[in-house]
């Protein structure tokens, strides 16, 4: 048998395959049930620093290509996240990052000192999701840096900061996070779109925008994730679009170390990761 195992930083993955954050919120049973299916690591929903409703429905359009969607960062309260990542942390046999997201500098480092104390494997920084009010902290890259700069001060657990591709330049992006002391890069995130109802002549997502996700981004993330390669020393969790064996080869080609799979797992529910590890197997 192949041994497809490999490392993110200090920690090892049985597998590369990451279920990526968002997908399936931050219960710890549903998360574990995915740990327990496969994957070789997972990812909990963004946690922010207060219960947030996030946006009106409709919140999710299929496309023929993808999924686009509008949560709009909805979690619980921060003691409740905690009390769910505590408990995945401890029962998980497969490594956990915990997705954090602030409204600011000091938010993000308010999350990223409480949420450390229950010591997931890896913290990621979401400075990324397009469907907040106004343009996401990661579009630039002085304040990705200070972002950065100011949660690595605050834990020491490894940091992985979570880039948008909806920028001219996703390197220069990526260059200053590593300045700033992260730890590695997960690219991409969702790719801003829109869909209307032709009927109605109106948006069909509440929030007019969302992000799209699937199949359609592949192309784009490898790209992006190529180009980040060129440029940086730290890993990459290369995410977008990944539906196969051969995608995720792709990704890794491209410079990933490991890759994040997610509207997949919508599509084809968690038997994914298996699949996606055994045509890696066959490929290699
Ligand atoms: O709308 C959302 O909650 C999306 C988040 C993200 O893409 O990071």
């Amino acid at each position: 048998m192949v041994d497809i195992s490999t490392r993110l930083l200090k920690k090892r993955l049985k597998n590369p395959t990451i279920l990526t954050s968002g997908i399936l919120g931050i219960s710890s049973s549903t998360l574990l049930r995915v740990a327990n299916s496969g994957a070789g690591a997972v990812t909990t929903k963004s946690i922010g620093p207060r219960r947030r409703e996030g946006h009106k429905n409709p919140v999710v359009v299929e496309t023929p290509c993808g999924l686009l969607n509008a949560i709009g960062l909805s979690c619980p309260p921060l003691g409740e996240s905690i009390e769910e990542l505590k408990d995945l942390v401890k029962k998980s046999r497969v490594p956990v990052i915990a997705s954090i997201y602030g409204r600011n500098v000091e938010e993000f480092v308010e999350v990223a000192e409480k949420i450390s104390r229950v010591k997931p494997d890896f913290l990621e920084l979401n400075v990324s999701c397009p469907n907040i009010e106004g343009k996401p902290f990661g579009v630039n890259a002085e304040i990705s840096a200070r972002i950065t700069e100011m949660v690595k001060d605050s834990t020491d657990i490894s940091v992985i900061v979570k880039l948008t591709p909806n920028v001219s330049d996703i390197a220069e992006i990526a260059k200053a996070v590593e300045g700033a002391g992260a730890d590695a890069i997960s690219a991409i995130n969702s790719c801003s779109g829109m869909a209307i109802n032709i009927e109605t002549s109106r948006p069909i997502l509440a929030n007019k925008f969302g992000g799209l996700s699937g199949p359609a981004i592949k192309p784009i993330a490898v790209r992006c994730v190529y180009e980040i390669y060129e440029d940086v020393d730290i890993p990459i969790i290369g995410i977008g679009g990944i539906q196969s064996g051969r995608d995720a080869i792709e990704m890794m080609m491209a410079g990933a170390s490991a890759v994040g799979i997610g509207t997949a797992v919508m599509n084809h529910g968690i038997e994914i990761f298996t699949r996606i590890c055994s045509e890696i197997e066959k490929f290699m």
